[in-house]
């Protein structure tokens, strides 16, 4: 029987618009969908870029303003993988007009943005989640299911890095296409709400709420000119952002982002200590989980290195045999397959709710980051 169809309008052709549609090409293929996707139709700018992006995606038909997609009645969701600072907007939109709303993350440029997203959709009843596609890589789906069949016992410490090296020229502009997450008025902040918004979506995801924090953050190169007028202005972003955080279970966190970290292009890594085993993982190995289970024989204990491939690890059975590994393009296509097999209510996480928390929490990082103080985050 022919399956009804979920008929997406995808703003937005950049990094996260190719991962996106691939998700939803590749996801009904892997898995069992309760829906079928189909790529209705793209917009963005430069209708041009546009109508080639669709042709190699397939999409059926190309908008040069999102606000076509939300007017047409043969599109059910909306999924913005669009700059931060149109989040807000083409979200409430979307909503107000009945469309399901995909949105990457951050969710909003502060939390107030947030705060007004999650009201909109929770007010029109629409199915709703944010890109935090992290929590859908097999080996930190694996960590979540040994932390929640109690295997690590009660937790003492969470820690987590996300470092880069791509803005340490002080000749780099800033703002424009590529060079966006330089310019504070479209990304909302720095490594705050781009890195470090990922490490504590997976870090409250995997070890609860973040009561309160305190941060250090810095801006390393003051002024740049800006791409598009060549005025030099000043740096609004945080370049470097640091914080240690007190977890609602009476768990110590530390975390670090920075675009300075010279040798790293995307090293995120995160590592959680509990009273019976610790684990550890690693964006650069992503199918590896590291652990250490105290359990073990005494002569014999050390850190084991589980390679998440087997049929049995979460999601591996839909994929190649054990042993053979998938990648970072994965984790997207297991979250659209996620969210398709959630619109039976059962709605697959994270939300909107859900992502207003992280920008709860980058808000107090980013406010302690100027008093110095510690923050309430929740
Ligand atoms: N989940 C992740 O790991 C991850 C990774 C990268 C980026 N992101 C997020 O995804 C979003 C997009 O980032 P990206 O790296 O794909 O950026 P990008 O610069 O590669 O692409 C942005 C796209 O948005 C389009 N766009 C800009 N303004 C628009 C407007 N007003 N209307 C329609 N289209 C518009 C641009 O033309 C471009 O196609 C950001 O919110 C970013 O934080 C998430």
């Amino acid at each position: 029987m022919a399956k009804e169809k979920l008929r997406i309008g995808m703003v937005g052709y950049g990094f996260m618009g190719r991962t996106h549609s691939n998700a939803f090409s590749q996801a009904p293929k892997f898995f069992d969908l309760d829906r079928e996707p189909v790529l209705t139709a793209i917009a963005a700018r430069n209708t041009e870029r546009a109508e080639e992006f669709a042709s190699n995606w397939g999409y059926g038909s190309v908008e040069s303003d999102w606000r076509a997609l939300i007017d047409r009645d043969d599109i059910d969701l909306i999924d913005i993988a669009a700059p931060n600072n149109v989040h807000h907007e083409i979200a409430i939109a979307a909503a107000e007009a009945g469309k399901m709303v995909m949105c990457e993350k951050p969710l909003g440029r502060t939390a107030a943005e947030s705060s007004e997203m999650v009201a909109a959709v929770e007010k029109a009843g629409v199915s709703n989640m944010v890109w935090y596609n992290y929590r859908r890589i097999p080996a930190v789906t694996h960590a979540k299911h040994l932390i929640d069949a109690g295997k690590l016992g009660r937790i003492f410490h969470y820690r987590a890095q996300f470092l880069q090296d791509w803005t340490i020229a002080e000749d780099l502009p800033q703002g424009g296409e590529a060079l966006w997450r330089l310019d504070v008025d479209v990304a909302g902040s720095g490594v705050t709400g781009d890195l470090l918004a990922h490490c504590i979506d997976t870090a409250m995801w995997l070890n609860g709420g973040i009561d309160t924090v305190t941060a250090m953050t810095e801006t390393f190169v003051k002024e740049r000119p800006h791409n598009i007028t060549g005025k030099v202005e000043p740096v609004g972003i945080d370049d470097a952002s640091a914080f240690m955080a007190r977890f609602g279970n009476g768990s110590l966190g530390l975390f670090e982002a920075t675009r300075y970290a010279r040798g790293h292009k995307a090293l995120y890594t995160f590592e959680i200590n509990g009273e019976n085993a610790s684990l550890a993982w690693d964006l650069h190995d992503l199918t590896r989980l590291s652990m250490f289970d105290h359990s073990d024989e005494g002569t014999e204990r050390g850190w084991r290195s589980i390679h998440v491939t087997d049929g049995e690890h979460p999601y591996m059975g839909n994929w190649w045999v054990p042993g053979l590994h998938i990648g970072y393009a994965e984790s997207f296509v297991h979250q659209a397959a996620d969210f398709i097999n959630g619109l039976d209510g059962t709605a697959a996480a994270p939300t909107f709710a859900d992502a207003h928390q992280t920008d709860l929490v980058t808000d107090a990082v980013l406010k302690s980051g100027k008093t110095g103080q510690w923050e309430n985050a929740s």
